[in-house]
């Protein structure tokens, strides 16, 4: 089966995850409601974690890139935050029209490109993109389609272009309650869309199905992402969730 032709199961736990979002757009006023939905509670939150996620990106050569695919992009939260000092691409793509649309109200112009998709296909030329990131997308997968993402985003890379993934890690302390909140949400039957969780020996023995570099793996925990800020201070951060980061050979 292709990865644009899911079983049904899949298909439904999507349509969930879009019934969630559409509920949680509409659960605030304006701009924030597009905020929550991707989960950061504020718009301020919404703007400083596209700022970290930038940085991250910048420290595994961003400002290098012709084209940054962003899959499960969301509402623009990363795009919003991209510098002038980007000179190149970027596609965005979502199950989420509505997201989607919010996206290209906040973020337009000739380099950007925010594209529907359905499944799990980047819709781009094999060897086409230099970097592409996934955030708090694998997190709201199965292992297996996750698994196919990465195959197909390995297919769009060109040779040395990187994947940088974050992931939701069993092996820290600060990601369990998330693992209590959806086991209570499973138990009372209230849960909208997967929380998925990963290992380390996960990520090492996909790379290596995939015939990738394993370049780094950082902790949520630590503050591994070096933010430059407009006023020129400097701090380091994280944006919560794990990261991994995969090289194409
Ligand atoms: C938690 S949000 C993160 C958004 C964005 N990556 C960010 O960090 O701002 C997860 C996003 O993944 C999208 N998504 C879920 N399944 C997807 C799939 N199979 N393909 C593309 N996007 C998907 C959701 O619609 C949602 O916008």
């Amino acid at each position: 089966m292709s990865p644009t032709s899911p079983s049904s199961e899949h298909d439904s736990a999507r349509d969930d995850y879009r019934e969630h979002i559409v509920k949680e757009i509409a659960g605030a006023d304006g701009d924030v409601g597009y905020a929550i939905a991707i989960g950061s509670p504020s718009w301020q939150e919404f703007e400083r974690i596209g700022q970290l996620e930038v940085a991250l990106l910048t420290q595994y050569g961003l400002l290098d890139c012709g084209l940054l695919v962003d899959v499960g992009c969301g509402s623009g939260r990363l795009a919003v935050s991209l510098p002038m000092s980007f000179s190149g691409r970027y596609v965005g793509t979502d199950i989420s029209q509505p997201l989607l649309e919010q996206a290209s109200r906040l973020v337009n112009g000739p380099s950007f490109r925010f594209v529907h998709v359905n499944g799990l296909a980047i819709p781009l030329e094999d060897g086409s993109a230099d970097m592409i990131s996934m955030f708090s997308l694998l997190t709201h997968l199965r292992h297996e389609e996750s698994f196919l993402y990465l195959r197909e985003a390995v297919r769009v890379l060109r040779s040395g272009g990187r994947i940088i993934f974050s992931f939701l890690d069993f092996s820290q302390e600060s990601h369990w309650s998330i693992f209590s909140d959806t086991v209570a949400a499973v138990e009372s039957r209230v849960l909208h869309h997967v929380n998925q969780f990963m290992s380390r020996d996960a990520v090492l023995a996909w790379a290596r199905m995939l015939n990738c570099g394993v370049i780094d793996i950082h902790d949520g925990q630590s503050r591994f992402i070096r933010w430059a800020q407009p006023d020129g201070t400097v701090s380091w951060d994280s944006i919560g969730q794990s990261v991994a980061v995969l090289e194409k050979p």
